[in-house]
């Protein structure tokens, strides 16, 4: 696809399915990855590949953050937090490693990681696989970094979820660049 094109028809996708991407898709999203612009060459970047078979821990993982947040929840909500490891046949966790108090500042370290992240959801894309990044209260709870092996000085930017898109993207009317920019008049 052509590169342009990608990134005027990017969107996430809202279901996906098997086959996910394979050792060679993600090596090549994590080398766009390791592209993203990086002040001071901090390389400020963290992925944790989720395979499909430790879905299932994955999910329990989200729904234990859960529980941690809200001890009454009742188990259907449960069920449905343990349920969203399941909707991608793999899931891409991406951190952001930040250098406390370093020259360059954390915005800085945390733009880059972005940068990376939405690499990664265009190589995805480019390579034929839908892709959505979520976040939600377990992107920012000390347990789940912890247990995934992401320091506590990290900061979570995404769980990336990858695999074959069915159906349309997520219907979001796209706004246009005139409200969006200004020439300035100096
Ligand atoms: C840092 C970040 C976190 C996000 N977290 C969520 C999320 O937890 N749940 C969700 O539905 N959308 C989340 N989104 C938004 C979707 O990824 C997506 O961009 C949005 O639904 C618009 O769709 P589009 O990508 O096709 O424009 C997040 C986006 C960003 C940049």
């Amino acid at each position: 696809m052509d590169a342009l094109e990608l990134l005027l028809t990017r969107e996430s996708a809202l279901k996906l399915e098997n086959p996910g991407p394979r050792e060679a898709d993600l090596e090549v999203m994590i080398q766009s990855a390791l592209r993203a612009p990086d002040h001071g060459r901090l390389r400020p970047w963290q992925f944790v590949v989720i395979p499909e078979g430790n879905r299932a821990a994955f999910g329990e993982l989200l729904a234990a953050s859960m529980a941690r947040r809200n001890p009454a929840a009742p188990a259907e909500e449960l069920a449905r937090e343990r349920g969203k490891a399941m909707r991608a046949p793999v899931i891409v966790v991406a951190a952001a490693k930040l250098a406390k108090g370093h020259k360059i500042p954390e915005i800085e370290q945390l733009l880059s990681a972005g940068a990376a992240v939405q690499n990664i959801m265009l190589a995805a894309n480019a390579r034929g696989f839908g892709a959505m990044w979520k976040t939600g209260a377990p992107a920012y709870d000390a347990s789940v970094k912890q247990a995934l092996g992401i320091a506590p000085d990290s900061e979570i930017v995404g769980f990336l979820y990858l695999g074959t898109q069915v159906g349309g993207g997520i219907q979001v009317p796209r706004p246009v660049p005139k409200d969006y920019v200004s020439v300035w008049a100096g």
